[in-house]
C-alpha cells in the first residue's frame, strides 16, 4: 500500500453477529472515534446483519462510518422469499460483499457471485468481491488459478468503467476464523496475480481497484499486510466485533499509509 494512488480500505464483516441491535449500535458508536480520527486516511466500512442495518445506520449518521449489506440477490424485486436486493441495500448501505467463502460453502457459484456483483454495481454499490482457495488447492499448490478463475469469473461481466467501485478480497479459506493468518509472502504473491489479471482486464481501471488480505487479520498483524505494495487493507471477521482491537486496526493502517513510500 505505501506510495498507491489508491486509499486504504479496513471492512468489519461482522457475519451473524451481534444477536441484538442494541449490542449493534453500541459496537458501531464505539469504533466511530476511530474511524473520525483516521477518516483522512482511509475508510471504514462496517457490514452488520440485515436486521441491524437500520438501527446501525441511525447510530453512525453524521459520522465517517460507511455501512455495507453482507450479502444481495441479482434480482431488483419480486417474489424470492428470503432474498434482498442491491436495490434495496443502496436505500441504507455504501457498499456490499459478494462471494464470501461462507456463502459459497452454501452453494453459490462463479455464476451467482458474478450476477451479484453486477446488480450491486447497477444499483449504485460498492463491491467487494471474495475470492480463496481451500486448503486441500492451497497444499496442491493450486491457489494463483484458483483465484485467478474465480476473478475471472465474477468480473467477467463487468464494465471497465465501474472500476472504482469495486474491491477484491482475497481470502484463503483456511485462514479464515481459524487464527492460521497466510503468511504475508502468500498473501503478496496471490494479490499479485489478482493485481495482475485486474491490470489485463480493465486496462488503466485496473489500477483503481483495491485489493485486500482476509484471514485471521487482528491489530497484531494487521501492518504486515497492508506494508505489502499490493495489498489496499482488509476484510476483517471476528476482530471487528471486538471495539478496542478494531479500533487498533484503524490506526495501524492509518500509520501505514501515512509512512513514506517504499
Ligand atoms: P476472520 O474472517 O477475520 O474471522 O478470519 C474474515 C472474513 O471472513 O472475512
Amino acid at each position: 500500500m505505501p506510495g498507491t494512488a489508491r486509499r486504504p480500505l479496513l471492512a468489519g464483516n461482522w457475519k451473524m453477529n451481534p444477536l441484538s441491535a442494541a449490542e449493534a449500535i453500541d459496537l458501531a458508536r464505539a469504533v466511530t472515534p476511530a474511524v473520525r480520527q483516521h477518516a483522512s486516511v482511509l475508510d471504514v466500512a462496517l457490514f452488520p446483519p440485515f436486521p441491524w442495518l437500520r438501527p446501525v445506520w441511525d447510530a453512525v449518521q453524521g459520522t465517517e462510518v460507511e455501512l455495507g449489506g453482507q450479502d444481495c440477490f441479482w434480482e431488483r424485486a419480486g417474489a424470492f422469499t428470503g432474498e434482498v436486493s442491491a436495490a434495496m441495500l443502496a436505500g441504507w448501505c455504501r457498499w456490499v460483499i459478494v462471494g464470501h467463502s461462507e456463502r459459497r460453502a452454501l452453494g453459490e457459484t462463479d455464476e451467482d457471485v458474478a450476477r451479484k456483483a453486477a446488480a450491486a454495481l447497477e444499483a449504485g454499490l460498492r463491491v467487494i468481491v471474495c475470492v480463496g482457495e481451500s486448503e486441500a488447492q492451497f497444499v496442491a499448490g493450486q491457489t494463483a488459478e484458483v483465484v485467478r478463475r474465480q476473478v475471472a469469473e465474477a468480473l467477467k461481466p463487468l464494465a471497465a468503467s465501474s472500476s472504482e467501485r469495486l474491491v477484491v478480497a482475497y481470502e484463503p479459506i483456511w485462514a479464515i476464523g481459524t487464527g492460521r493468518n497466510a503468511d504475508p509472502s502468500h498473501a503478496d504473491g496471490t494479490m499479485g496475480v489478482i493485481r495482475q489479471f485486474l491490470g489485463q482486464a480493465f486496462d488503466a481501471g485496473g489500477d483503481a481497484i483495491r485489493v485486500l488480505y482476509g484471514g485471521s487479520v487482528n491489530a497484531a498483524n494487521v501492518a504486515s499486510y497492508v506494508e505489502l505494495d499490493g495489498c489496499d487493507g482488509s476484510l476483517v471477521g471476528g476482530a471487528s466485533l471486538k471495539a478496542e482491537e478494531f479500533s487498533r486496526m484503524i490506526a495501524a493502517v492509518a500509520a501505514v499509509s501515512w509512512s513514506p513510500a517504499a
